[in-house]
């Protein structure tokens, strides 16, 4: 594949909606208010399990301006759908703490919220299991895990090369649950008329909520319409519509008004998905100098009772060294929690901590520097797959981070710099990221006054989408940014694939450059129509077979209180090959945001589990702590570009999640070179590190 001829990708373009929302005149999906406009408050199960017996609704309906309390026995129906989480108010079952159990409809905010306090809920209660423990009789082997991944690898005999293999790490490792906190919280506007549903929404894809809802409803999906041109953040909470979009629409229905529900942050970790917790064994064998001979990594998870969600914890150990002998495991149990789901870079984020890790502690017991012995382990091609890498430059990123971060000096003995009261450390991990991309359409018109619109139900979650696929487009119509419209974020454009999976702007890029060409090809012929359209669905089909990935290197700086215990990170560093950079200023925003929230892993983010009430304890950013601004120091970000014809018009790999990826670990392998105590557990908390 030839990647297009380029001038404005590449180039730091200021974000063309950056005025709209400095002056507060873009609109998020809680900010529409349609006329006959009512509100919804839901109410959220205080038991972890059982079942609903009756709702003592009169108080509640005395109050003034209350519409309706919509529960099981009143609630319009919605079709069966794969994810149970869709089915809301369609039974009297409780799942897990928190499932939305009613909703109050009223004429303001403030009486659907004395309503929803108001209701007598009488339920029927089950004692709850919401522990995940390594030796859980629950636990199974899922079909497969997320992505579509095989649950299981096995290569060689990874069990006789441990064996025989002169140096070991056997470790386990473990990740707390954690919750997706966006700026923006989730918020639906739903309307009904003549025309079907319309859905002004804080969602990841707006294609993908068109479909799911039409389903849930009966309807054909041209007559749902999703809006959602700004969107806040979601990290993978808003990539699926999930049962806050479905309560709206539901409860529109009902009262046949517009509804407005908002998702409050306190109801954010119970109803928009989280992390699973996990705890993973790695087992790595190698020879004296550090060559690998065996790979074992095995993750233990938990999903709720309704709906199987499974992170492809141990799917990057697949691919990221050489060995001969390997076996990657998922075992699952199905707990009386909330249903987890996408968080950041799911399976490569809490995977990539363990691996990173047992590499930094094979290091050391190898007597071998980490970044040369990550060097040293490269492998030639796919080590699972047997394909070729499109393009593969960890070891130049690791040369180049080492390079710059000044890595040559350090002293690999550890709790052996002390400065003050700090102990100081040093440490590496690599990172990686899979370079998706999923069918998707645009169009491209010249409209009479010689500009161009772009169209494509895209999302720009914050990340810059809107910009990128400027500057893409422009380049395809030979034509300069100022001259493009980009209009994205609306069911009614060509479909498109979610802004998630790091590969929105490979997957819309697709679609935008294909369009662009149709366009200039039909405006330079004779019969010249006015707009073109494109779909690339034959086209991804079709691509060669290649193992794609992004790859990168970490390098964090801490510093540990030896009094308090309390770690600082002084310096974060990470050096990416992501293909090429569309735009280096948002590109540079996404990777700093990504390695933030890798530090926010390292040092902070936790959710923690009441057994007594089978809960999620955090309810806000005080209980749910995450990396602030002066908890981020001296970050930095840089790229190895390359050039690589395997991926995409535009020679992207995808940004959005790598930056979490191995930050968390170089950050622990960094508190172990400053102190000696290796933290396998995270969140890197002071008292872990007072002994
Ligand atoms: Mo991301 S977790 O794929 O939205």
């Amino acid at each position: 594949m030839t990647t297009t001829a380029r001038k404005y990708v590449g180039t730091p373009l200021d974000r063309v909606e950056g005025m709209e929302k400095v002056t507060g005149r873009a609109r998020y999906a809680y900010e529409h208010s349609p006329d006959e406009l009512t509100y919804a408050v839901p109410v959220q199960a205080s038991i972890a399990r059982g079942e609903v017996r009756a709702i003592d609704v009169r108080a509640a309906l005395t109050i003034p301006g209350v519409i309706a309390i919509i529960w099981h026995r009143n609630a319009p129906r919605v079709a069966p759908a794969d994810n149970a989480e869709l089915s809301v108010l369609q039974s009297a079952r409780v799942a897990y703490r928190g499932q939305y159990v009613a909703v109050a409809v009223a004429e303001t905010l403030q009486a659907a919220g004395e309503a929803a306090r108001s209701l007598a809920v009488d339920y029927a209660s089950e004692p709850h299991d919401t522990e995940l423990r390594a030796d859980h009789p629950g636990l199974y082997r899922p079909e497969k895990v997320n992505a579509g991944y095989p649950t299981d690898s096995e290569h060689g005999d990874p069990d006789a090369a441990m064996e025989a293999a002169p140096i070991r790490v056997d470790a386990i490792y473990s990740t707390p649950a954690e919750h997706n906190n966006p700026m923006e919280p989730h918020a639906t506007v739903a309307r009904w008329d003549a025309d079907g549903l319309t859905l002004y929404d804080s969602t990841q894809g707006a294609s993908a909520v068109r479909a799911t809802l039409a389903a849930l409803f009966a309807m054909p999906p041209a007559n749902v319409r999703v809006i959602a041109p700004h969107v806040g953040g979601g990290f993978g909470s808003k990539g699926l519509p999930l049962a806050p979009v479905v309560l709206a629409a539901l409860a529109a229905k009902h009262v046949n008004r517009p509804v407005k529900l908002a998702v409050p942050r306190q109801q954010m970790f119970a109803v928009t998905g989280y992390r699973t917790p996990t705890i993973q064994r790695v087992r790595l064998g190698a020879d004296a100098d550090g060559r690998l001979t065996a790979i074992v990594h095995e993750a233990i998870e938990q999903c709720s009772t309704i709906r199987e969600f499974v992170e492809q914890t141990t799917v990057p150990t697949r691919i990221m060294y050489a060995a001969p002998n390997r076996r990657t495991t998922h075992r699952v149990v199905k707990l009386d929690v909330p249903t987890p789901s996408w968080m950041r870079a799911p399976g490569e984020a809490p995977g990539m901590f363990a691996l990173e890790s047992a590499m930094d502690e094979l290091a050391i017991a190898c007597g071998i520097d980490p970044v040369e012995l990550r060097v040293r382990n490269e492998p030639d091609a796919d080590p699972e797959s047997g394909e070729p890498f499109s393009s593969r430059n960890l070891v130049a990123c690791l040369r180049e981070g080492a390079r710059r971060f000044g890595w040559a000096d350090r002293d690999p003995t550890p709790g052996a710099r002390l400065v003050g009261q700090t102990l100081i450390g040093t440490g590496v991990a690599a990172s990686t990221y899979p370079a998706y991309r999923s069918p998707s359409q645009a169009s491209a018109r010249l409209e009479p006054d010689g500009r161009y619109t772009v169209r494509i139900a895209a999302t720009d979650i914050g990340t810059g989408a809107r910009t990128v696929l400027t500057q893409i487009a422009a380049d395809a119509l030979r034509t300069s940014p100022d001259r493009v419209t980009v209009e994205i974020g609306d069911s009614a454009m060509p479909p498109a694939s979610i802004a998630g999976g790091s590969m929105g702007t490979a997957s819309w890029g697709t679609a935008v450059v294909r369009a662009c060409e149709a366009l200039r090809e039909q405006v330079s012929g004779s019969g010249g129509g006015l707009e073109a359209t494109a779909d690339t669905k034959e086209e991804i089909g079709a691509q060669e077979r290649f193992s794609r990935h992004a790859f990168g290197a970490q390098f964090a700086e801490v510093g540990v209180d030896v009094d308090t215990g309390e770690t600082r990170v002084l310096r974060l560093l990470g050096v990416f090959a992501a293909g090429r950079i569309v735009n280096p200023k948002t590109a540079r925003s996404q990777f700093i945001g990504g390695m933030t929230m890798g530090l926010s892993t390292a040092l902070f983010e936790e959710s923690l589990m009441d057994r007594e009430f089978g809960d999620y304890l955090n309810r806000d950013l005080a209980q749910y702590h995450v990396a602030a601004c002066a908890d981020v120091r001296d970050i930095e970000a840089v790229w190895v570009e390359e050039d690589d014809p395997h991926l995409n018009p535009m020679g992207t790999k995808g940004i959005g999640e790598i930056g979490i990826v191995g930050t968390a670990a170089a950050i622990a392998n960094a508190v172990h070179h400053a102190t000696g105590i290796r933290i396998r557990d995270l969140p890197i908390r002071l008292d872990k590190l007072l002994r």
